[in-house]
């Protein structure tokens, strides 16, 4: 049985397994055992020579694994834990077994007792096994020709100057630190430097506005905020400092009074002395953090103490601040990062989403790191300068490992036709061209179409190339220790083939623990809906041959271009427009982005219809949240569909939305039925 040793990579073969006695997992394992029974045409084949190197090389050893792991989650997580550094072994390991809110708190902890320190697992463990000069970050700048990159015993230093900075100022265990910074190689450096010293990271994706930032730094009060002056996306130069200092003076007119905003200089962005500073306030990173000594002591926390904040859109308007703890989520996303890409110490790993994200934070710094491997880091924008670059960023480190989202690949897919035909009689670049054309022409490469959350912390449903074929568009199967449960309305599990809500059946290392400051939202949004389970808030179905096929969510969350987004956040940057009087947002089907924002707005009394007021109410959503939320449409309301007690009626407007109007259904519960007609008439304007 492949097993984590020191460096996470070796195997070790165990000949025993513990008894199979669980009535449940013999049913999941019969779910899962037909699908190798059975020979569809839709699958894709693992190539023989991949699977035969594979960590899991054939489902017999998926089941043997996932058996033993649902068995004996205790057994199967040490043996998984085993590999890292533990200043003193945990004690009780797994108290995960109760997810039912009907029998008390949800409190889940694992490897509790152990003491640990995630930084030092990722960093000194691996210098200690030999891989000090091994490259641990490739960087790639945002314009073409500006790289750098750093090995793990460089990479160390720079954690351990900014760690010892952010001690000399006051930074301790338990503190909350604000990140908001682009994909420079300081990003990951400050996540570490905060876990080294048991500071709890909450990092911003530098594409929120000063409000958002703002509205994150009154609920985390952090001693520090770490940034940068700007960043070039693309051609754009974006001052991030200006939104910065826009946050901070509107958070310390609310009582929260950040001292201390260490900026780093992105001198190819901006030079530093157009860039605005308040004295008292601001540090230029370079005068301060090189100066530091290069050895910084790690301060050993417990398995549960907390490692970062990272905060997500939910079904109401004000962001979640969903908290992950050390040890659980150091093996969850090793393990995970370790079998899902079957990683190898000689791969090139390349994970295109920012750290501001949860695939940031586990699978481009945590998961990768632990195992000791060599990251790429890309500062741009993906078809910058022109639609090649991704592949020539392929090429020119030789990534073996590419993992990215759909709305990368259907953009691309877009770009790079329009570049093979556009390329006739002239050279395109070959060897991109032919990467692109063997992952998504050939399938040379297995494609892992990996399902989670931000509160899962690593992948639940995942494919283990070279286990078994693929369905494209399924995530396949569950990873180890995760009980997937696909329940109707009554909250009752379904077996077999079903659709219904995607829920999961006691914990996994990896799953959030709290909601930071809120542990009854924690309770009532995820435990309560569905008794004696986690619910995703997702919707799914598992077919005849037991794959699972995520449907999309279920409540009012959309997810633009990957990211996720509460139609409720978007409503209430609409309504605080003053021209605005009422919004509904729903998500539609969009080519790239997956599902785009499709606003319906009804401006206050005797505000006329403009262009101009729609643009003016796409920059409130722009600067209430950020760009990326920005709807692609607005769609003029002179009223909203209405149940009698005033409820908005979504389903409704989703049809009115995607222009299937002959699928309105029953319009006679509204309030005034005549609002459908009067939608549909200005659907155009
Ligand atoms: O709806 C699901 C969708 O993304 C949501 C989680 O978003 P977030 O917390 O931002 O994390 C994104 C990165 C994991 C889920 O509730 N989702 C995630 N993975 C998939 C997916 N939908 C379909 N297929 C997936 N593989």
């Amino acid at each position: 049985l492949p097993a984590m040793t020191n460096n996470l990579t070796t195997t070790n073969r165990h000949s025993h397994l513990p008894a199979r006695n669980s009535a449940v997992l013999k049913r999941k394992a019969v779910v899962i055992g037909e699908a190798v029974a059975s020979d569809d045409a839709d699958r894709i084949f693992p190539d023989q020579d991949f699977a035969q190197q594979a960590h899991v090389p054939d489902f017999g050893k998926y089941l043997e694994m996932y058996t033993w792991s649902i068995e004996d989650p205790a057994g199967f997580w040490s043996e998984m834990a085993d590999g890292f550094y533990w200043k003193k072994k945990w004690g009780q390991q797994v108290n995960s077994e109760n997810l039912d809110i009907t029998k008390g708190n949800i409190k889940i902890e694992w490897f509790k007792g152990g003491i640990t320190n995630i930084c030092y697992n990722c960093l000194d463990r691996n210098i200690e096994s030999g891989n000090g000069e091994k490259i641990a970050i490739h960087w790639e700048g945002n314009d073409r020709g500006v790289d750098d990159s750093l090995t793990y015993n460089q990479l160390l230093d720079r954690v351990c100057q900014l760690a010892n900075y952010l001690k000399e100022n006051g930074v301790k265990k338990g503190d909350s630190v604000i990140i908001y910074l682009p994909m420079l190689m300081e990003l990951p450096i400050s996540m570490l430097a905060c876990a080294r010293i048991g500071a709890v990271h909450s990092v911003v994706f530098a594409g929120f506005s000063a409000e958002s930032l703002e509205q994150r730094i009154i609920d985390c009060k952090p001693k520090i905020v770490i940034t940068c002056n700007a960043v070039k996306r693309g051609t754009k130069v974006i001052n991030l400092k200006d939104i910065v200092d826009s946050a901070l003076s509107e958070s310390s007119q609310n009582g929260v009074h950040v001292g201390l905003c260490l900026t780093y200089a992105n001198e190819p962005a901006m030079k530093r002395e157009d860039t605005k500073w308040q004295k008292q306030r601001d540090v230029w990173w370079q005068d301060v953090v090189p100066k530091c000594s290069t050895k910084c002591d790690v301060e050993w926390v417990d398995a549960e103490d907390p490692l970062f904040l990272l905060y997500t859109s939910g079904s109401t308007g004000k962001p979640k601040g969903v908290l992950h703890t050390t040890g659980g989520y150091m093996v969850y996303t090793a393990a995970t990062f370790k079998y899902a890409f079957d990683y190898k110490p000689s791969d090139i790993y390349w994970c295109t989403a920012d750290c501001g994200w949860i695939t940031g934070h586990s699978y481009v710094a945590y998961g990768p790191l632990l195992n000791g491997a060599t990251v790429l880091v890309y500062e741009g924008v993906p078809n910058y300068p022109d639609p090649g670059r991704c592949w020539d960023i392929v090429d020119k480190y030789k990534v073996t490992i590419f993992y990215t989202a759909p709305t990368l690949v259907r953009s691309l897919m877009r770009d790079g036709n329009e570049a093979i035909l556009g390329s006739v009689g002239e050279p395109i670049n070959p060897s991109a061209w032919r990467w692109f054309y063997n992952v998504v022409g050939d399938s040379r490469c297995p494609i892992s179409d990996t399902w989670w959350q931000t509160e899962t912390g690593g992948f639940m449903i995942t494919p283990l190339p070279g286990a078994w074929p693929q369905k494209p568009g399924s995530a396949t199967f569950p990873f180890f220790g995760v009980q997937p449960a696909i329940v109707d309305e009554k909250g009752k599990e379904m077996e077999g083939e079903c659709s219904g809500y995607l829920c999961v059946k006691t914990s996994w290392p990896g799953a959030f623990r709290t909601l930071f400051g809120d542990h009854e939202r924690y309770e009532t949004t995820y435990f309560s809906a569905f008794p004696g389970y986690y619910f995703s808030g997702d919707g799914c179905s598992r077919d005849k041959d037991g794959y699972y096929w995520l449907t999309g969510r279920v409540d009012d969350v959309i997810n633009v271009s990957g990211h996720r987004i509460g139609t409720a956040e978007v409503e209430s940057a609409l309504v605080s427009h003053p021209k605005c009087a009422e919004a509904a947002v729903v998500g539609v089907e969009h080519e790239v982005k997956g599902q785009c924002i499709y606003a319906f707005v009804t401006p206050v009394e005797g505000v006329e219809y403009s262009e101009d007021l729609k643009k003016s109410l796409v920059l409130s959503v722009r600067t209430n949240i950020g760009a990326f939320a920005a709807p692609d449409k607005i769609h003029w309301a002179p009223g909203l569909p209405k149940t009698r007690s005033g409820k908005i009626m979504r389903r409704i407007l989703r049809k009115i939305a995607s222009r299937q109007l002959d699928e309105l259904g029953d319009t006679s519960t509204l309030a005034d039925p005549n609002v459908v007609d009067q939608l549909i008439a200005l659907a155009d304007s």
